[in-house]
């Protein structure tokens, strides 16, 4: 059961507390600028986890860039489902573009692996994917992120953007859920 009344009582630990994810966010950023210098690239974010992590990192780009998202998930609860749900396209056209993806997370990848194959057929001139966080013991599928700011042991997680059933992403950390709270999760 969640805490009605205190959102921090539902975590067990914090597992990146704020200055960390602002310290790392920062080295990332300067390392795209330099990567990305005269390229004008453009940020795909995947809704609605991205939105912190999409705010900080573009914010440390001292580049012209642009914007753009993409509202997709295979996620239920606190267990990957396998299956695709497609709900917003990118407005922009990708062909010849330099296209980084920013996502929260990467579990057992099938999200990014699907969305990468799809955005690859576009014929961008790059398509690079920037996690804050990466989960490499939930892996089912290959997948690789080309930036990743934090790897983290295999929890279920919440806050900066991460979720569960739509709550918790405004916690300015990253931490565990007690599993407490989803123990009595009705199917
Ligand atoms: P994947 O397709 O299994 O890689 O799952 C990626 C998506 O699952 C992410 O975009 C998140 O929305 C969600 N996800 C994976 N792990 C967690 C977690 O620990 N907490 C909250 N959401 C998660
Ligand atoms: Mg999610």
């Amino acid at each position: 059961m969640m805490h009605p009344d205190d959102m921090t009582k539902d975590i067990e630990t914090v597992l990146v507390p704020e200055e960390k994810l602002r310290e790392q966010i920062h080295e990332m950023g300067a390392r795209m600028t330099k990567e990305y210098a005269g390229k004008l690239p453009l940020f795909v974010g995947i809704l609605k986890g991205c939105v912190p992590f999409f705010t900080a990192m573009t914010q440390e780009i001292q580049i012209p860039s642009q914007w753009d998202f993409i509202s997709i998930s295979s996620y239920d609860g606190t267990a990957s489902t396998g299956r695709m749900t497609f709900r917003k396209d990118i407005d922009h056209d990708i062909r010849g573009r330099h296209v980084i993806i920013l996502e929260d997370i990467i579990d057992s990848g099938a999200t990014l692996r699907y969305l990468k194959e799809l955005l690859l057929k576009r014929k961008p001139a790059s398509l690079k994917i920037c996690t804050l966080l990466d989960k490499p013991a939930g892996r089912t599928v290959e997948l690789e992120a080309d930036y990743s700011c934090f790897t983290i042991p295999n929890a279920f997680v919440v806050g900066f953007g991460l979720d569960y059933r739509d709550c918790y992403r405004n916690l300015p950390f990253v931490g565990v859920l007690k599993p407490s709270v989803y123990a009595d999760e009705a199917s």
